[in-house]
């Protein structure tokens, strides 16, 4: 079963060819970021017109790298949601019309689930069942993985996501967007103990999260000071280990709740080296098996789609036959109904 996967949910376009007995053929990837840059942050109809311009290229290249002529492919999985709705409805109409010509099936795939299935894109992959922390720009979730397809948010974010906390702190000290891995940078510079940030939800029950507060915390902290290198550094360190300290204890009480010995990261902030060195000491500490993607392939990427849709196709699940695109989607719930 070999799947070709279209991820174009938000601000890259990404193309990626899997094969359920080889693995990874090829991958492609286009970056709109620095056509977004100078607007502070995405524009949902410049990102729509950019995958419109990119997918077949993509593909093209795919294919070629793959050395795979499109007679060997056997299905188009593509990311039905959630994320930007005319950015989805690009991808999912294209995939649609290519499925359509190639007389093949086409798979929506939740962009989460490929998110959090991205780990077994790698040598040692882990087997169901298992736990997962999905951290991504628009998401923050802990999640009880039963199965493919079997999916039960244990707790998520009441308000911001990590990645979307990390990108509006980035922005308060100046940093380009997306200010994610930026911050993480500025982070390695900044002086421990200078600023005390609240942990937000560490001192109640639950798997919970918030976030939103934490760029008050921030915006408060640089409030009358001069805005030098290192102070900046200092906010950006101690921002970082608050979102860091977060995650890893509701991961350690998830760990502790499901029983799970397996904790897969996923998501773009995954892709956070505090993050993976506190977590590592967690799965230490835990007795748990950590399952971290290549960074890379923590932010979106086509690999993970291509391998959620084989991995789909492979195992008989059924899939929508109309164009399914939905902004929002529970992950968990079906696709054209929701539930
Ligand atoms: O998963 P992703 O590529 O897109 C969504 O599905 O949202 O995640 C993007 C998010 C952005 O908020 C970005 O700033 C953040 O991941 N990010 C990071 C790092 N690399 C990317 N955040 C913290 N540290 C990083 N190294
Ligand atoms: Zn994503």
């Amino acid at each position: 079963m070999r799947v070709i996967g279209i991820e174009s949910s938000c601000d890259e376009t990404a193309v990626a060819i899997y094969d359920g007995d080889r693995g990874l053929l090829s991958h492609r990837l286009h970056s709109q970021v620095a056509m977004h840059q100078a607007y502070g942050g995405i524009v949902p109809e410049l990102a729509s017109r950019d995958h419109v311009r990119r997918l077949l290229p993509l593909v093209r290249e795919a294919l070629a790298d793959a050395a795979s002529g499109r007679e060997s492919i056997d299905g188009v999985a593509y990311t039905a949601g959630p994320g930007l709705i005319g950015a989805l409805l690009v991808g999912a109409g294209f995939a649609r019309s290519l499925a359509y010509a190639w007389d093949r099936p086409a798979v929506g795939v939740h962009h989460l689930e490929g998110h959090l299935l991205a780990p077994l894109l790698e040598a040692n992959p882990p087997a169901f069942p298992f736990l997962a922390l999905l951290v991504s720009g628009g998401h923050t979730q802990l999640v009880d993985v039963a199965g493919l397809g079997r999916y039960r948010i244990l707790g998520e974010s009441l308000d911001d996501a990590a990645g979307e906390a990390f990108d509006k702190t980035a922005k308060l000290l100046g940093l380009p967007y997306p200010g994610g891995a930026a911050l993480a940078q500025l982070a390695e510079r900044g002086r421990g103990g200078q600023f005390a940030f609240p942990r937000p939800m560490l001192d109640r029950p639950g798997l919970e999260f918030s976030f939103s507060g934490l760029k008050t915390a921030a915006l408060v902290a640089l409030r009358g000071r001069v805005l030098d290198e290192q102070t900046r550094a200092d906010v950006a360190r101690a921002f970082q280990e608050a979102v860091v300290a977060t995650l890893v204890e509701k991961s350690r009480r998830a760990l502790l709740i499901t029983g799970h010995r397996r904790l897969v990261v996923a998501g773009g902030v995954g892709a956070n080296l505090a993050l993976r060195e506190q977590l590592r000491a967690l799965g230490r500490d835990s007795g748990a098996e950590l399952y971290f993607p290549r960074p890379e392939f923590c932010t979106d990427n086509g690999a993970m789609i291509a391998l959620a849709g084989c991995l789909r196709l492979q195992a008989g699940m059924p899939y929508a036959s109309a164009v399914s695109a939905r902004a929002t989607w529970e992950l968990g719930t079906d696709l054209t109904t929701g539930v």
